[in-house]
């Protein structure tokens, strides 16, 4: 099993989770199943915007593992941000759960959603179906009703840049946001801006830690050579530096055989690497390896400093 960490409510979240971003649904309730029963996970994220909570619920409930030995997190799409309540109803009947441990804004922006987009909809001009004048505010105060309700244990966000978190959501938040998940890997390590999620006590969570499909990152040749000097894998190597610097990590898989050494080797590898090499590994950016995979159109003003040009 996972080490855990303690969010800023006292609940306690294991450092490493199973992502399901781009699982498809007749893949996924097995990878959880597996990730939960055979390989100790106890820890799976997930969101209504990925289309396949149902299969995810399905892998939960047919793993056998106890409900409260499990940390679940589900997101509220862009388009429900008015809606919170029930869009927390239809993601726990998708999953077939009666709580959640963790639930996110997924995106800080409000999708107009009389929009003519699917889930993840292509924005020709970028900005069509952006609400612009939405008060997120208004959306925190929702998500708070719904921990006093006891529908989730501990709410936060995703994709908020330190602007977006001090203007609109901590100066008017009475229950301040536990974690804030954002894409994070060796690519684009964002140290300035955990350092400031470390001072508000909000603990990053990495999307994309691996470099997501096609990763150049597993051939970086640093992670690479401190991955033969430890006998390790590469995955293990970037997982591992990001759990040594307090990063909660959400590696997604559905091979058997990674999703277990994802776990295995994270935690291993949190505890081999040394301050020499973390210092190598966080300076790997730095060197002029900048990434960022995650772009789409309506993420342009959100004030990530290393969003690309529009
Ligand atoms: P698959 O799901 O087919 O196993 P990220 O977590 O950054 O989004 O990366 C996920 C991608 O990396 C998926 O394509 C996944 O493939 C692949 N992947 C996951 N774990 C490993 C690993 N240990 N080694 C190589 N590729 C991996």
């Amino acid at each position: 099993l996972a080490p855990t960490i303690k969010l800023n409510n006292g609940i306690e979240i294991p450092v490493v989770g199973l992502g399901t971003w781009q699982s498809k649904p007749e893949e996924v309730e097995a990878a959880v199943e597996y990730a939960l029963k055979e390989a100790g996970y106890r820890h799976i994220d997930c969101a209504w915007g990925y289309g396949n909570e149902k299969q995810v619920g399905e892998g939960i409930r047919r793993s056998g593992v106890p409900r409260s030995e499990i940390f679940v997190t589900s997101k509220i799409w862009a388009t429900r941000l008015h809606d919170v309540e029930s869009a927390l109803d239809e993601s726990l009947n998708n999953l077939g759960l009666d709580y959640l441990d963790l639930y996110l804004v997924h995106w800080p922006i409000h999708l107009n959603p009389d929009g003519n987009h699917p889930n993840f909809p292509t924005l020709p001009n970028g900005h069509r179906d952006v609400v612009h004048d939405w008060p997120l505010r208004e959306t925190w105060k929702q998500l708070e009703a719904m921990v006093k309700k006891g529908k989730v244990r501990a709410i936060g966000v995703s994709n908020c840049s330190e602007r977006v978190l001090e203007t609109e959501i901590l100066p008017y938040a009475s229950i301040p946001p536990a974690v804030d998940q954002v894409e994070l890997h060796l690519y684009n390590p964002q140290h300035k801006f955990l350092a400031y999620l470390k001072s508000k006590g909000i603990v990053p969570q990495a999307y994309s830690p691996l470099g997501s499909t096609g990763s150049p990152l597993l051939k970086d040749e640093v992670a690479v050579g401190i991955a033969e000097k430890h006998g390790l894998a590469v995955a293990d190597v970037l997982l591992g530096w990001q759990v040594a610097n307090g990063v909660v990590t959400l590696p997604k898989s559905v091979t058997p055989a990674r999703i277990k050494s994802n776990l295995e080797g994270a935690i291993a590898a949190s505890k081999k690497l040394t301050p020499e090499d973390i210092e190598k590994l966080n300076g790997v950016a730095a060197s002029g390896k900048q990434l960022r995979l995650i772009q789409p159109p309506w993420g342009v003003d959100l004030g990530f400093d290393n969003w690309p040009v529009k």
